[in-house]
């Protein structure tokens, strides 16, 4: 765990980054801060590896007062990924992962060993160990940084808008394999990120801070989403705080019945039973997108909208159809979600 007691910082020149910070980061969890430009994520982030120095108050890791450990040794015992990468441009990529455990004292065949590791486990070819970070795209470059800043296996990763400078497509691809990697390594994250949608995919808990260094609330997606402390934090969420607090529900709970075998539409299956289209009465065809139990109500609504019927098609692991939902349904179900979070409060 990451602790934050009465922490502020106060820059020579008078600027206030970070005003009177007391937060919880949960060991094992992904904490996500985020807000406008020049409210103190940066700062707040490198406080944790004393790359900034606090003015006041005290931060442990693990339950240790960092201003007690040895700085230098403290930084090597978090990984730390930031926009671009961060690479030494002069190193291989092989080299660039390899750092740490060279610092650490490894030996070079060591070190080299766990970065060829790694450089697999983040979904980087072997071959690209060999190039320098100019050689790779932008997603392959945060790839890097990822495995780099893992190469010791540091039970904390401090990241600050690690995928903020790729397109939408790999940046979603990033965070599915940051997930998957957390899924496996359960380390203390702290991500920093401009992109609420990010934010909620990613975290475990979200702090929302407001210019001057403020926290103004830290909190769970859903409790965030359903429960917004304040305009501010409502006006950030943005318009479609409705829409995002569906994207975290999954169709699991919702009933589903059979399909339709008469009237104007029909679900057309191949011989594996899975759906194909929707086919009216008069030959027209509309495509159908069939969800699983772990899609998103928001996608099952999405769905629902576009198929002509108002149903949508659910399959298993293997793409069988295993029945159809409607609408109403959904909708209902997306009722009852917020009704229970409501009841929370
Ligand atoms: N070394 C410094 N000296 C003086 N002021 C600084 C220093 N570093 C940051 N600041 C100021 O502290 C405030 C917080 O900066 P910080 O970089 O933490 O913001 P941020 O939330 O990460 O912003 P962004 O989203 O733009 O990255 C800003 O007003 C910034 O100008
Ligand atoms: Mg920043």
């Amino acid at each position: 765990m990451i602790q934050f007691d009465a922490v502020h910082k106060r820059f020579p020149n008078g600027t206030t980054a970070v005003h009177d910070l007391s937060l919880e980061m949960p060991e094992g969890g992904v904490t996500v801060l985020v807000g406008s430009s020049g409210c103190g994520k940066t700062t707040t982030l490198r406080m944790v590896n004393r790359m900034v120095e606090p003015t006041s108050g005290t931060i442990r890791v693990g339950g240790r007062d960092v201003t007690r450990q040895d700085a230098a040794e403290l930084r090597r015992s978090i990984g730390y990924v930031i926009q671009q990468g961060g690479l030494f441009p002069h190193r291989t990529v092989l080299d660039n992962i390899a750092t740490v455990p060279l610092l650490l004292g490894w030996n070079r065949r060591k070190a080299r060993a766990r970065a060829a590791e790694l450089l697999e486990t983040v979904g980087l070819a072997a071959d690209a160990g060999k190039r320098y970070p100019h050689q790779l795209s932008g997603g392959q470059q945060q790839r890097v940084g990822v495995a780099r800043a893992l190469a010791a296996d540091p039970p904390v990763l401090l990241m600050d808008e690690p995928f903020g400078a790729v397109d939408p497509v790999v940046r979603t691809q990033l965070q599915d394999e940051l997930l998957r990697l957390q899924k496996e390594l359960n380390k203390t994250i702290v991500f920093v990120t401009h992109d609420i949608d990010e934010a909620v995919r990613l975290g475990d808990r979200i702090a929302v801070f407001r210019t001057g260094g403020h926290l103004v609330q830290c909190a769970a997606p859903e409790e965030l989403l359903a429960r917004p402390a304040d305009d501010f934090v409502a006006g950030f969420l943005g318009a479609e705080r409705g829409l995002k607090l569906l994207s975290l529900r999954t169709l699991a709970a919702v009933p589903q019945g059979p399909a339709p075998d008469s009237g104007t539409w029909t679900l057309v299956l191949d011989e594996a039973r899975r759906p194909l289209h929707w086919r009216s009465a008069d030959d027209a065809e509309r495509p159908v997108r069939p969800l699983g139990d772990s899609d998103s109500l928001l996608s099952a609504l999405n769905e629902s909208v576009a198929s002509p019927t108002g149903l949508i098609a659910r399959v298993d692991a293997d793409g069988e159809l295993t029945g159809v939902t409607s609408r109403d349904d959904i909708l209902e179900h997306a009722n009852r979600a917020h009704a229970e979070l409501g009841v929370a409060a």
